[in-house]
């Protein structure tokens, strides 16, 4: 698919009589139009000027679309809802990389090719070794996945459609290795090996929980949830994460530090950080008072000098509530059932919270509605996943997105390396005066 013009132009005059200019649109298949102003600067010496890119376009893309009003989430044309249910995550994968589902010839050489990717270069545990056990383990992450690019020489040019496909698998393939073995380094127990007979997310699970002394014995229920976990997290169109892998992959490096700069940005708590800062919200909320001390907390959310947010809750493109906020919460329910752990008091602290923001005026006028990050840590933590490293499984879910749009961008000829300009506000041309002076 690709851009279609308008037949409509966009024409902008300036009041101080200097000449109008004609800029063209473009339609999409679905969504938005765009203003094409990539030649304004030459024709008006102007810039536009967006920092937060609240109304600019970065790219044409045909990976991901939201619909952030009626809260709709779309993976190549199919609604987040149907894949979460009728397919896997290593369908998913498949789906965001080609563009198509796979069949079932296609999903076993798929399956079988990340499968036999799945180990890290034995030198890769070293670099662990120059962390303390208390790092944070996106501290790790974002080593480890830069340090990947030290191993695959054979892999690192991005220009080449057949290096972009081995890269792409490896990555895939090694995140959970990484983030388990980032996880085992914390605790003081032994890295785990992947085993090529388990599928890739009871693998993953294998590799977190399994000790030496006593194998892992997988729950169905709860390796179902997790490999949802990472179906709702694999892509989500020009996100912060995202936009940083295309802007870095734009000057050509190689597709590991592409991806570890995704793994830096998202590690912010306004992104991906946003689960562990809900989960530590909840459990501050719990600790001072529970349910009964809602109010308190949304009282200082409301106060602008508090800098105090309701993590997991707000979106720059979702003005509705989050479709995989419903999945989330949806998975909630099916892992605590299983567990026995129906009235964990957190799940019920954030069903209370959700409920009362959703009726305060304070978030309803500005559209605050839960998003995927809110649930997402009751269910982590009630699997087993500590708090610190709920953010590194949302970079081994999110790889293949910011893979896919990495190797969208490069695979269009007509993109170009990513160079913002600026309105430079500072001080004019002045000279140096001797010291003497100063
Ligand atoms: C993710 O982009 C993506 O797609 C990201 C993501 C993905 O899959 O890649 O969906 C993953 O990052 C989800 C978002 C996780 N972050 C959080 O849950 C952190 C809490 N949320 C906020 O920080 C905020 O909502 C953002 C960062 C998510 C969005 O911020 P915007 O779009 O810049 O909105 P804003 O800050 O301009 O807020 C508009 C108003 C402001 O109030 P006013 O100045 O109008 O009075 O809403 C307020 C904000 O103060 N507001 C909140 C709030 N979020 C926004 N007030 C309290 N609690 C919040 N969470």
């Amino acid at each position: 698919m690709s851009m279609t013009p308008s037949d409509v132009k966009a024409t902008l005059s300036f009041s101080d009589g200097s000449p109008n200019m004609d800029l063209p649109i473009y339609k999409g298949s679905i969504g938005p139009d765009v203003i094409d102003i990539r030649k304004l600067y030459a024709q008006t010496g102007k810039f536009t000027y967006d920092p937060g890119f609240l109304s600019t376009a970065s790219c044409n893309s045909t990976i991901t679309y939201i619909d952030g009003d009626v809260g709709e989430l779309l993976y190549r044309g199919y609604p987040i809802e149907q894949l979460a249910t009728n397919c896997d995550f290593l369908e998913t994968c498949y789906l965001l990389l080609n563009g198509e589902l796979p069949n079932a010839g296609q999903k076993e050489e798929f399956v079988e090719s990340v499968t036999n990717h799945t180990m890290v270069n034995e030198q890769m545990q070293f670099f662990l070794r120059g962390f303390r056990r208390d790092a944070h383990p996106m501290a790790v992450m974002t080593g480890l996945v830069g340090a990947l690019s030290a191993f695959y020489h054979d892999s690192t040019d991005i220009n080449n459609p057949e290096h972009r496909k081995i890269a792409a698998i490896r990555l895939i393939a090694k995140m959970p290795t990484l983030v388990a073995m980032a996880y085992k380094y914390t605790i003081g127990q032994p890295y785990v090996y992947p085993k090529n007979d388990l599928s890739y997310t009871e693998n993953f699970m294998r590799m977190m929980f399994a000790t030496p002394c006593e194998d892992y014995k997988p729950n169905e229920v709860l390796v179902r949830a997790m490999d949802r976990i990472f179906i709702l997290h694999a892509d989500h169109e020009q996100n912060a994460s995202t936009s940083t892998v295309r802007l870095c992959g734009s000057s050509g490096t190689n597709p590991f530090a592409a991806i570890a700069a995704g793994v830096a940005c998202l590690w912010g708590p306004a992104h991906g950080g946003a689960n562990e800062a809900a989960l530590n919200m909840l459990e501050e909320i719990q600790k001072n008072g529970g349910v009964e001390k809602i109010g308190d907390f949304i009282a200082q959310v409301k106060d602008k000098n508090s800098g105090v947010k309701l993590m997991g809750f707000g979106h720059r493109v979702y003005k509705n509530y989050d479709p995989r906020a419903k999945l989330m919460r949806e998975t909630c329910h099916e892992v605590l059932n299983e567990l026995g752990l129906q009235n964990d008091p957190m799940f019920k602290l954030a069903m209370a919270l959700e409920k009362i923001a959703l009726e305060d005026e304070y978030f309803v006028s500005r559209k605050l509605y839960p998003n995927v990050d809110f649930y997402s840590g009751i269910v982590q933590r009630a699997i087993g996943i500590p708090v610190p490293l709920f953010t590194a499984i949302f970079a081994l879910a999110r790889t293949v997105g910011w893979i896919a749009q990495l190797n969208e961008m490069i695979g269009d000829p007509e993109y170009k390396i990513g160079r913002p300009r600026q309105l430079f506000v500072g001080a004019e041309k002045r000279d140096v005066k001797p010291m003497a002076q100063r």
